[in-house]
């Protein structure tokens, strides 16, 4: 089995600086101790303010980026500045994004920047329900193609993809997807991922699944569900919370 990815989405969840410190250095602490890489993507201003450029047992994503390069894009966060200060990774296309209007486009267009400001894109797919016609397998094939087609083939491998079914995502572990449905949404990815890169490079794709994981159900999904690791949202925002999944998943 491959070390897991976890990655913490804090959204918008920490309010103050001084809380979000707290946050990195408890996550920290909990990381020192975790065979897995860890990532927490804080909200853009605390970006500045953790990234001390010091290599760390916890890296930096930033939960968004702009598409236009460094100019005239007012209150826009370009790829250049967060690879500046040494971020390593960017979430593109989050359902709470593409709810406010963000287009495949506009996601295929992020996700080539992310690549070309050599960050690496973390591109979140997910249904917001599942249909008895399974036509929400084909919404997914289209908002992964739509955002892996344009790229150049030697830059196709180097996306995480983040599977997050939209009715999973900000509740209980209880409301999750099970193991078995993500296990199945796994292979059903690397299989589309199979028309875009070689055999190989679908196979080492890291694929991450994300919607209510909890310290209470990431043993199960990390054991069954087939996942390279998860995208965290409110559990990774409690410390007490995160060091019991991390724990949990690794
Ligand atoms: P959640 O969020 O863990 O709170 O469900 C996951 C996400 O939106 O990335």
């Amino acid at each position: 089995m491959r070390d897991m990815l976890i990655i913490g989405n804090w959204k918008t969840y920490i309010a103050t600086s001084k809380d979000a410190k707290a946050l990195l250095a408890s996550t920290k602490r909990v990381a020192a101790m975790s065979r897995a890489k860890i990532i927490v993507a804080p909200p853009f201003p605390y970006i500045g303010l953790l990234a001390t450029g010091k290599k760390s047992k916890v890296g930096l994503a930033a939960q968004d980026m702009s598409e236009s390069a460094v100019g005239n894009a007012t209150g826009e966060v370009s790829g250049e500045v967060l690879k500046s200060l040494g971020i390593s990774h960017v979430i593109v296309g989050h359902s709470e994004r593409r709810a406010r209007g963000e287009s495949d486009m506009v996601v295929a267009a992020k996700v080539r920047r992310a690549l070309s400001t050599g960050l690496i894109p973390i591109l979140c797919i997910g249904e917001s329900e599942r249909d008895h016609d399974a036509k929400y397998l084909q919404f997914l094939k289209g908002q992964l193609d739509a955002a892996i087609k344009p790229l150049a083939p030697k830059d196709r491998a180097r996306v995480v993809i983040a599977y997050e079914p939209i009715w999973a995502i900000g509740k209980t572990a209880n409301d999750s997807a099970s193991p078995h449905d993500v296990a199945e949404m796994m292979l059903y990815i690397r299989k589309l991922l199979r028309e875009h890169v070689s055999e190989k490079e679908a196979a080492r794709a890291t694929i991450l699944y994300g919607g209510s994981v909890e310290p209470e159900n990431a043993h199960a999904l990390r054991k069954s569900g087939h996942v390279d690791g998860f995208l965290v949202g409110h559990a990774s925002a409690d410390s007490k919370m995160f060091a019991a999944l991390i724990k949990a998943a690794s």
